[in-house]
């Protein structure tokens, strides 16, 4: 679900991109067997979550309901508590809990073609402070991208309740944040400021297509604080950008979905080689808005 504007702002960047990077390296072969194949039950293992990002960008009172077709009926089992948006202002969102991954979830929805406003905070690519309300103790050197930080306090406080309390209604000791595209950099964040305000359980964050959130200061906080899981597909263009040159940088924790099909684990921040999705897409025009939405081991995102 992307949209015009990011598109476009892309191809803006990416210009700009083109004449700043550098040449490519040459692939050292020796290098690449640290690039490891995921096996077919590792990959399996994500498609609930897949469902789970995808779900997000459903009506909230069909999340609400659990009532969404196959999105929902993929994951039969779940327990909404709360779901929220109106995929303009605020995306949607939903919480609940999942008795066979023994997990809260919680997702966010990514960007919808047909909200522009949703739009302008992606085309927003400036870093600034992390809020120390909602992220109290977080260094100042670590900074997020403006639009996308302002769009998760939108929600933080109402999702932060929604997680205590299905935690408390389910004996939870598993949270799982999800999304797709704007809303895995929203997961992403929420994956950074939940474990802020709760104690006694283990985080865990997964993300569908997701672009730079912060600077190298925050991609390090993120190796170090959380678990991470960013699943890109192919020569998907969105996980390029923001530029690396505007001083955004990922985290550790990239897969990436080959040509072949294959998903690797890709070490390390950023990781240039041309089997991770740095490397693949080395500008604009290597990318692909086409491969943004899937599929994911046959998971297409969107209701
Ligand atoms: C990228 O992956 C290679 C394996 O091919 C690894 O040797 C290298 O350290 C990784 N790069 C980064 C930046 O971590």
């Amino acid at each position: 679900m992307l949209s015009a504007r990011v598109v476009f702002s892309a191809l803006l960047l990416s210009a700009c991109s083109a004449l700043a990077a550098p040449a490519p390296a040459l692939t050292d072969i020796s290098k690449r067997q640290s690039i490891t194949a995921l096996t077919s039950s590792q990959i399996s293992a994500f498609k609930p979550f897949t469902f789970f990002a995808s779900t997000a960008y459903c009506q909230p009172a069909n999340t609400l309901a659990w009532n969404c077709g196959a999105n929902c009926n993929a994951n039969a089992d779940f327990i909404p508590t709360a779901s929220g948006g109106d995929g303009s202002s605020v995306q949607f969102w939903y919480v609940g809990f999942s008795p066979s991954q023994g997990s809260v979830i919680v997702a966010h929805q990514g960007t919808d073609t047909s909200q522009i406003e949703a739009d302008l905070t992606d085309a927003e690519a400036i870093l600034t402070n992390f809020d120390t309300t909602l992220f109290p103790g977080i260094s100042s050197s670590v900074e997020g991208h403006d639009g996308f930080l302002k769009e998760q306090a939108k929600t933080a406080n109402t999702i932060l309740a929604a997680v205590k309390t299905t935690i408390a209604a389910h004996g939870a000791t598993k949270v799982t944040v999800v999304g797709h595209s704007l809303g895995g950099a929203l997961a992403l964040l929420d994956g950074v400021f939940l474990p802020l305000h709760i104690s006694g359980v283990t985080f865990r964050t997964i993300t569908y297509g997701m672009p730079r959130v912060g600077n190298q200061a925050f991609a390090d906080y993120v190796d170090s604080h959380i678990s991470l899981t960013h699943i890109n597909n192919k020569e998907d263009l969105v996980p390029i950008l923001p530029g690396r040159f505007l001083g955004f940088h990922h985290p550790s924790g990239e897969v990436h979905i080959m040509d072949n099909n294959q998903w690797v684990s890709c070490p390390g921040q950023d990781n240039t080689s041309t089997e991770c999705s740095t490397g693949d897409v080395p500008n604009i025009f290597d990318g692909s808005t086409g491969d943004h939405d899937g599929p994911y081991d046959g998971v297409t995102m969107g209701c």
